[in-house]
């Protein structure tokens, strides 16, 4: 059992605050601080997927509040018209060596126009001040609460104890923020909306039972997106009236603010917004908090809960406040391993705030998830998608969260959309194909100027390859057949123009192995030089063979033979294998090329590892062992080095069953890369915000003890050896199988394995022990029912 720790404000909080006051905190579970946010990196985020907010507790209330489709634009046409007939020159150049030839010119007729497309921008802060001055009171706690979903805090002021409380409901779609008293009629207010650019409106009124302050804004100024936003504010007792753009509160003991934002993105006119707003807000007031609040907290927990994860009881005080630990961590992680499970709760917790089914045009969590304070944030706070969108995704399936996918089909089917246009008027294909960027529109023309990342067509394949995987891990054949397979095919039909032969493989170019770069070999023009751009790097070459393979794996669960079919098993065939350079290791290039940076963060040549699968040691021994080579010389040299790529050693060092080198990159993540609040930054305290190594640590951790990419259930494969006993419940294997496990003194004591789909389960544990299934020697591959439960022993 985990230490708990009673907290609460020492005033009498109990009487009028009865559902949560005084928290329990649980060192898996919760983030707590004694003192208010200094910045938007302490304070803790919560949203329903769409909308989102970041709570202070600082003495004047600041929240900053999101809604994931307000953008900087609407769609930008970027496409260079050079391309087209750019493209075969550029291609030429390279197969003739002329590789910093080839890079110039791509760099001025290939590139988009203008380079960047739309950014991801905050909506406003919710302002409250309740005449603290800089007070933040005493006995302050904040927490916040993973399995729940929900931001706190508590504190006295003034011989009075307040709470606050910041809440996100999905089925509602808004959020909802609740400021109490314990003293009657003690609470004054005045609160207000701030956005720095572009208000049309700002007008708070008090008439006729509703209190309201709503904001008209644009998002720039020509090419501009619309958004209307409203609090609702509802008081048990006492007085509101509207000042200007302030509503004034005084005399109230409990006052309740329900927040909503719509934009022009679903919604074109200011009367589709407005009533869509009216419609929303309403029924949440008309709900009331506390029903609004359980209904969050149910829905939630509901999902937060299907996986449990137990690595261990902290040996030091895993209850100190999170700041605290994170201080400690630094010094000795060995002493608090709670931490690492609560950064896997957190994880989930993220996810689920910002990655919910709104509908076909759903909009997934980008560099900074639903939260972001500023209107140019860093990289625009848009997809990049040469790793960072898709490791948004690592732990939506394994940890039991496949739903959550959805937004990414929406962006996904926007981007074939626009992608199409791109492939014609770039590269004169059918198809579609997407760089290594995005945005809300789905813009897929190449980003930014750079020879390493920005003509680098796979950005569409490997997104593609998460609705395989999705079919995987759930075997909803109705999303393969509709969603999915459009989309392979679509892509298929790019690549079958695009490709050219080489002798005798399938062959890309111009792209780039994101996001490194090479010296120029002697037996090319301008040797010794500098450069990215380059004919069928290794990354390209992995994510072919599985576009390929999950089209053939299609093929063959929808019962399609037909001419497309065979012309796929073709492609497979004549897919250029991954090469071994003299120091045994995987080559990133298409030929023996100096690393200018041998510690790059990029892993792309090792995608076959770690989110792939054909390098990974069931699949091939020799492959595993020279990505383990690259991987090794990668970290040795510096690599890990931003948070998300040091999630991503995790995961790849899981992959070749080393678990104490995985857990080795746990604890420098954690002890490095994390911000007050524990999001995952470049560089650490400072540096940039980014939430994919947060999600990226939270799909890695999964690897150390399930894996079953290989076809095979893999039982605790790369266990580390500072968890020798733990548990762990609801995890998914590909297959459709639920899976728990415990372990002890570092080997299995039990796992139970639900059968969702009947599929047939082979089963393998660590070390290759003998298994019994429900009592029963295991002798290979066993028939499952649908709904069946196998007890695994060794
Ligand atoms: C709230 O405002 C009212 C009216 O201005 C004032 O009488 C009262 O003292 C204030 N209460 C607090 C707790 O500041
Ligand atoms: C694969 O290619 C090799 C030679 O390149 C050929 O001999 C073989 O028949 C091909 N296999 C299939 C299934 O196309
Ligand atoms: C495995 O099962 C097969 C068929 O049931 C049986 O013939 C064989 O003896 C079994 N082997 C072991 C090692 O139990």
């Amino acid at each position: 059992m985990a230490f708990r720790r009673q907290l609460g404000v020492a005033v009498a909080l109990t009487t009028l605050i009865s559902a949560s006051a005084g928290v329990e905190i649980d060192g898996s579970r919760h983030l707590w601080y004694d003192s208010p946010a200094s910045d938007f990196s302490g304070s803790l985020p919560v949203g329903n997927g769409r909308v989102g907010g970041t709570l202070y507790c600082s003495p004047t209330e600041t929240i900053t509040w999101n809604e994931n489709s307000v953008w900087s634009g609407t769609f930008s046409d970027r496409v260079n018209s050079n391309a087209a007939g750019s493209f075969p020159t550029v291609r030429e150049s390279l197969v003739n060596g002329d590789i910093s030839g080839a890079g110039s010119l791509a760099m001025s007729d290939m590139v988009g126009n203008p380079t960047s497309p739309r950014q991801y921008q905050v909506l406003a802060n919710l302002a409250v001040d309740l005449g603290q001055g800089d007070d933040s009171g005493t006995d302050f706690v904040r927490y916040l609460d993973t399995l729940e979903g929900y931001a706190a805090c508590e504190y006295g002021y003034d011989g009075v104890g307040y709470k606050r409380e910041l809440i996100a409901s999905a089925p509602s779609g808004v959020l909802g923020f609740r400021i109490q008293a314990d003293t009657a009629g003690s609470i004054n207010l005045s609160a207000y909306l701030e956005r720095e650019n572009y208000v049309q409106d700002n007008t708070a009124t008090a008439a006729d039972g509703v209190n309201s302050i709503v904001m008209t804004a644009n998002t720039g100024d020509f090419d501009y997106m619309t958004f209307t936003a409203e609090v609702r504010v509802v008081v048990d007792e006492g007085t509101v009236t509207a000042d200007g753009a302030n509503l004034v509160v005084s005399g109230a003991t409990t006052v309740d603010f329900f927040l909503d934002a719509e934009s022009s993105f679903l919604y074109e006119d200011d009367a589709g917004r407005e009533a869509e707003l009216k419609s929303k807000l309403d029924a949440a007031a008309e709900l009331g908090y506390d029903a609004l609040r359980e209904e969050a907290v149910d829905d939630h927990k509901t999902l937060a809960q299907r996986v449990t994860l137990d690595l261990g009881t902290s040996a030091g005080d895993a209850t100190l406040p999170t700041n605290q630990r994170q201080e400690n961590y630094r010094s000795s992680p060995d002493d608090d391993v709670q931490f690492a499970t609560l950064l896997f709760n957190y994880g989930r917790h993220l996810l689920i705030a910002s990655s919910r089914d709104t509908g076909d045009e759903g909009v997934p969590p980008g560099l900074q998830g639903l939260w972001n304070q500023d209107y140019e944030p860093s990289w625009g706070a848009k997809y990049t998608v040469n790793i960072n969108l898709e490791m948004n995704y690592w732990p939506a399936e394994t940890t039991n969260l496949q739903e959550l996918t959805s937004p990414l089909w929406g962006l996904l089917s926007r981007v074939q959309q626009r992608g199409q246009d791109v492939a014609e008027r770039m590269y004169s294909c059918p198809g579609f194909v997407l760089h290594h960027n995005t945005d809300l529109w789905g813009d897929a023309a190449p980003v930014d100027s750079g020879t390493q990342y920005s003509i680098w067509p796979m950005g569409g394949v490997w997104l593609a390859l998460h609705m395989m995987e999705h079919y995987r891990f759930t075997g909803d054949k109705t999303f393969l057949e509709e969603r999915a397979y459009p989309i392979f095919q679509d892509l298929f039909a790019f690549f079958e123009c695009y490709l050219f032969d080489m002798d005798g493989y399938l062959t890309t170019g111009p792209s780039c192995s994101p996001e490194n770069t090479f010296a120029v070999p002697d037996d090319q023009s301008q040797a010794g030089a500098t450069e990215g751009l380059t004919l069928s790097p290794q990354m390209d070459n992995t994510l072919l063979f599985e576009l390929f393979t999950a089209l053939d794996e299609t093929h063959q669960i929808l019962g399609i033979a037909d001419d497309l079919s065979e012309t796929v098993k073709e492609y497979l065939n004549k897919t250029r294998p991954a090469q071994i350079g003299s120091g045994g290791q995987i080559l990133e290039w298409i030929g023996e090329y100096a690393e200018t940076e041998p510690g790059h963060r990029h892993f792309s040549p090792l995608f076959g590892l770690f989110p792939g699968s054909e390098m990974t040691p069931l699949v091939s021994s020799e492959l595993a062992d020279a990505a383990g080579v690259l991987l090794d010389h990668r970290l040795d040299s510096g690599g890990g080095s931003t948070g998300w790529s040091r999630v991503w050693a995790i995961a790849l060092y899981a992959r070749l069953y080393r678990g104490d080198d995985a857990w080795a990159s746990v604890q420098t993540w954690a002890q490095t890369y994390l911000l007050a609040n524990l999001w995952n930054s470049d560089a650490g305290e400072g540096s940039v915000f980014q939430i994919d190594g947060n999600f990226g640590y939270t799909g890695a951790i999964p690897e150390l003890l399930l894996q079953s990419h290989a076809g095979v259930v893999h039982l605790l494969p790369a266990l580390p050896a500072a968890v020798p006993t733990g548990s762990v419940t609801g995890l998914v294997a590909r297959g459709g199988f639920e899976v728990s496990i415990s372990w002890e003194g570092g080997a299995l004591t039990e796992a139970t394995i639900t059968s969702l789909l009947g599929n047939e389960l082979t089963l393998l544990v660590n070390g290759d022990a003998a298994l019994f299934v429900d009592g029963e020697a295991y002798n290979g591959t066993i028939a499952t029912e649908e709904g069946g439960e196998y007890t695994i022993t060794v």
